[in-house]
């Protein structure tokens, strides 16, 4: 069968760049970052994207373009054996998970979109009357649910268009727009009088606070944030041309994702202290913060608009990843038409997707390891099962495919010139470094 392929080399890394920035870096990271004590979160955060996830994404880059098959059959078509098969379910289980909640969070953000459309935003908000509305929104039994099946349905859509006209297309137009506001929010609020406690929180480490759930935290946002070890790269990999460089994708996509979320933080977190919100807020915390700061802001209701439907545009080029690889999964391995795999994929994360939406209102009893279903499944996801399939693919890289194919992928079979110190610094990471951070990670949490 003819495979897909992205079409330039810009509109792949874009495409690679919009499944890592999204929800993860607005959404997520201020709100695990204020739970895991700030400053010294983010160092750790950046020291794991840095040394332990840009290793991983080439290594994923390296197992999808070298096998050119959909994430569940990448490993086992290099390494026949049985054992790369089950690990390849893990790669069609994580992004069908993920969607399932992140679609209810791609729901709020339409929400906020359209309350934005309405001028919600402007001077007038307090923080009491947003945390209300919030709460009053998202215990609803109603509405969130809608919501989030009409996200998975615009979803649906793009997916169903195929690689090239429908992911790439859209990706090349979303980016930049989210970035420049970002930037703007972050500036005023960064200005806003009493900021200095949130600047203080964001760049004045406490390392006493680390603790080894600190540790999983900062690891896990970090696999999340890169959409790591989810069989995402994998997938995107197998996508890419034998021309593209796969260093470059890696480093780039990295430098973007990093960059956006320490701009969202500042964005969020000097509002947070300015305005008492409560660095404890959870998954509301964006919603409740980021329209306090378009109050203060000159013609904050328009900023908010272009603001909520820029990160809705994010949120989608994310969730669209998680989307294609069940989907590339279904048409390859069983044979279906795109359209049906893509309708079997909506019924699963629809399912899902409502038991999340519904654990903020109805549903707040039923609890996972004193978790919340919504909180249960993304920790389980970005804490556990991602850092396990990252490590399944280093070890694969690493310790059973030919390293004569590992540098033939990252060099192009020789075309592009590479220092040996940097090939063998990565194979060293890939091999030793990577996984023994991982486990080390892992067992801290059970020592503190
Ligand atoms: N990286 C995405 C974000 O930051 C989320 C994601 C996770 C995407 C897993 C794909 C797979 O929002």
């Amino acid at each position: 069968m003819d495979r897909e392929n992205f079409a330039s080399k810009f509109g792949a890394l874009v495409v690679i760049a919009g499944s890592a920035v999204g929800l993860g870096n607005v959404w997520r990271f201020p709100y695990v970052m204020g739970n895991n004590g700030g400053a010294a979160f983010i160092l750790l955060y950046i020291f794991f994207v840095v040394v332990i996830c840009v290793p991983i994404m080439m290594s994923e880059f390296v197992i999808g373009r070298k096998s050119r098959v959909n994430a569940f059959r990448s490993m086992y078509k290099l390494v026949p054996q049985k054992r790369w098969k089950a690990a390849g379910l893990l790669y069609i289980f994580i992004p069908t998970a993920v969607l399932s909640y992140y679609s209810v969070i791609g729901g709020w953000t339409m929400q906020y979109m359209f309350k934005s459309l309405t001028f919600s935003f402007g001077s007038g908000v307090t923080a009491d009357g947003l945390a209300k509305s919030f709460e009053s929104f998202s215990t609803s039994p109603y509405l969130p649910v809608l919501l989030m099946v009409i996200f998975l349905i615009v979803n649906f859509g793009v997916v169903m268009l195929g690689v090239q006209k429908g992911l790439e297309k859209f990706s090349k137009v979303m980016m930049p727009a989210l970035f420049v506001l970002v930037t703007l929010i972050a500036v005023r609020s960064l200005t806003l009088p009493g900021a200095e406690e949130g600047i203080r929180f964001l760049f004045k480490p406490d390392f006493s606070k680390v603790t080894g759930e600190t540790l999983v935290a900062a690891l896990g946002q970090a696999f999340f944030s890169l959409s790591m070890g989810s069989g995402v790269m994998m997938t995107y990999g197998s996508y890419l041309k034998q021309n593209d460089n796969l260093t470059r994708a890696a480093g780039l996509t990295a430098f973007f994702d990093l960059l956006f979320a320490i701009i969202a933080g500042c964005a969020v977190m000097p509002a947070v202290f300015a305005f008492n919100v409560g660095v404890s807020q959870g998954p509301g915390l964006v919603f409740q913060t980021l329209p306090l700061v378009f109050s203060q802001m000159p013609l904050g209701n328009i900023v908010a608009i272009v603001f909520f439907i820029s990160l809705f545009l994010a949120a989608w080029t994310s969730s669209m990843s998680q989307f294609e690889v069940p989907v590339s999964y279904l048409v390859e391995e069983k044979h279906i038409s795109r359209k049906t795999a893509c309708m079997v994929v909506f019924l699963i994360a629809l399912v899902f997707g409502t038991l999340c939406a519904l654990s903020f209102g109805v549903l707040s009893g039923a609890t996972v390891f004193g978790k919340t279903i919504f909180d249960a499944l993304d920790a389980l996801c970005a804490n556990y099962l991602m850092p396990l399939g990252g490590l399944l693919a280093v070890i694969f890289v690493g310790w059973r495919l030919k390293k004569s194919v590992a540098i033939s992928e990252i060099t192009n079979d020789g075309s592009i010139k590479v220092p040996s110190w940097f090939l063998k610094s990565l194979l060293f990471i890939i091999r030793f470094v990577a996984p023994v951070a991982m486990v080390v990670v892992f067992l801290s949490q059970f020592i503190s």
